[in-house]
């Protein structure tokens, strides 16, 4: 018997969510084999999904939601696939879950790692360590609107989708984003909203972080509209550290990150229940990619950076880093996947960062 036993929830989704979620699983279970009996995991698995919908009419249980508070965390693919609607298959397995556990935060470190060609003009790019704190609850994602009209035939449809900003959430997830810069080198926090033409909600929005950074006189702060923060990304990255955005901005900035960072494939993220009252959901930026589900090359360093953050919030943060580090000396040594520029495929390269996790024991 183990010191400790987290129980894992695994939830891999479609297409290749099952391919790089099996990956990540190898990691978790060379590290508790290593740590001789300091800790375990026990895994259930959760066939949730579009095939699942296919033939259950549904993406996941009914009580699913509730099934999940029994896990100390949860691990996740991704999901989506043809022949199901991409806003059923999200509402009614992603975001059911981030919402119905109430994961307020979402974090995506957005990582240049060695060896990893990036699309950034910068002279030191590894030098560059972003995290993108995605609010998680609410903004652009509450699923406040409805259709209408169709009856008035072709042309005739009005839809109306409202975003919602209370000044709770928006709080939370400012000072979430603080707290955070407070634990890192430079201690910079950047709020990204359009509050020129979104004059409500996100105007609340920047009044709150105006606000809530008089409580922070220690960290440095600024603020930019998200057009201008597109083209910022690219043109002086060695600007930013927290970036904290909306449910949508952040979203697409993490997508906009990653790919200057080298590849979707590498980007990890945690739904994080901040106060731990439900569990944690973990899982990489990237979709069930169809193009190239089955072929067995999917990256998996974003699935496997998401258990990082895993055990990093179960408080394994000595092997957090362990992984880390295996994922950045692994890259460094030029074993790579396609989408990064090589030719190893998804068993390979973890492989080598299973073989790299010994060597920094
Ligand atoms: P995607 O992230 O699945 O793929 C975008 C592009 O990046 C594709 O060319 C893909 O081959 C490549 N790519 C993504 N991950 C990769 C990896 N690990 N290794 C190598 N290449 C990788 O986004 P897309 O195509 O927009 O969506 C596909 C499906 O995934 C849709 O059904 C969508 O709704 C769903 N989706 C689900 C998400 C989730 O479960 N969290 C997030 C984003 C999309
Ligand atoms: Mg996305």
């Amino acid at each position: 018997m183990a010191e400790q036993t987290f129980k894992i929830a695994v939830i891999p989704g479609d297409g290749i969510g099952k391919e790089v979620i099996k990956e990540g699983l190898r990691v978790l279970d060379h590290l508790a084999e290593e740590s001789e009996g300091k800790f375990a995991f026990e895994y259930d698995h959760f066939p949730w999904g579009c095939e699942y919908y296919l033939e259950h009419g549904k993406m996941m249980d009914e009580d699913g939601v509730e099934k999940m508070r029994n896990y100390d965390a949860i691990y996740f693919g991704a999901v989506g696939f043809p022949g199901v609607p991409d806003h059923v298959s999200l509402w009614g397995l992603r975001l059911a879950i981030c919402q119905g556990l109430d994961q307020w935060a979402n974090i995506r470190p957005v990582e240049f790692l060695p060896g990893v060609p990036h699309r950034i003009n910068h002279p030191d790019p590894e030098s560059l360590n972003w995290i993108l704190v995605r609010e998680n609850s609410e903004g652009e994602y509450s699923g406040i609107g409805g259709r209408n009209f169709q009856g008035r035939g072709p042309g005739g449809e009005v839809a109306v989708q409202s975003a919602l900003f209370t000044e709770k959430g928006t709080e939370r997830i400012i000072r979430f984003a603080f707290d955070l810069a407070r634990t890192r080198k430079r201690k910079k926090v950047t709020s990204v909203t359009k509050s020129n033409a979104q004059q409500y909600g996100m105007v609340l929005w920047d009044e709150v972080f105006a606000r809530v950074a008089k409580d922070y006189p220690d960290v440095e702060t600024d603020q930019w509209l998200v057009d201008a923060m597109a083209a910022h990304f690219v043109l002086h990255p060695e600007d930013l550290e927290v970036v904290v955005a909306s449910n949508l901005f952040a979203d697409i900035l993490s997508d906009l990150g990653s790919a200057l960072a080298g590849s979707l494939g590498i980007a990890a993220s945690a739904n994080l229940s901040p106060d731990k009252s439900a569990p944690s959901m973990f899982e990489s930026v990237h979709g069930s990619a169809p193009d190239i589900a089955g072929k067995g090359i999917a990256n998996p360093i974003g699935t496997i950076g998401s258990a990082a953050l895993m055990l990093d919030h179960l408080g394994l943060k000595e092997e957090a880093e362990r992984v880390n580090q295996a994922i950045a000396d692994t890259t460094g040594q030029g074993i790579l996947t396609r989408d990064i520029g090589g030719t190893a495929d998804t068993v390979e390269i973890t492989d080598a960062i299973i073989k790299n996790l010994s060597k920094v024991n």
